[in-house]
């Protein structure tokens, strides 16, 4: 018996989703406003779902004092109120999309849990666009 448990957070970032090796007429016509080479920024919203058996000792899945203290550490410390282009190390050949930056968090968090957890992160970037990555 399985149980899915998920702690919300959220981070401010700025980003441009460009690629160099293209010229400012296709990135505006694929990126559009994202393509801001002055950069802009987004209220993301994340939601990360851990998901086991419970612990017959405890009745966790897992204790969420320790998913809060991972997202701070490896999301909001590293994340909030930064340049995800030029400040985040993972971002400097990678564009900085929801799908990417859920693939990354996803890739800082999995290998702090206890290897049998199962990890699903949704980022949203807007209150209506959101991405899913459960590590497939
Ligand atoms: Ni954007």
């Amino acid at each position: 018996m399985k149980v899915k448990v998920s702690r919300k957070a959220h981070f401010n970032a700025a980003h441009r989703l460009y690629r160099q090796d293209w010229s400012f007429e296709e990135n505006e016509a694929t990126f559009g406003k994202c393509n801001n080479p002055h950069y802009h920024g987004h209220n993301y919203e994340l939601i990360v779902s851990v998901t086991g058996e419970i612990d017959p000792q405890t009745g966790y899945v897992i204790d969420m004092k320790i998913l809060k203290d991972i997202i701070r550490s490896e999301v909001e410390d590293a994340f909030d109120h930064k340049n995800l282009n030029i400040e985040v190390p993972e971002f400097k050949e990678l564009n900085p999309t929801a799908e990417n930056i859920a693939v990354v968090i996803y890739n800082k968090i999995k290998p702090k849990l206890k290897r049998e957890l199962e990890l699903e992160i949704t980022l949203y970037e807007t209150p209506r666009n959101f991405v899913t990555f459960t590590g497939k």
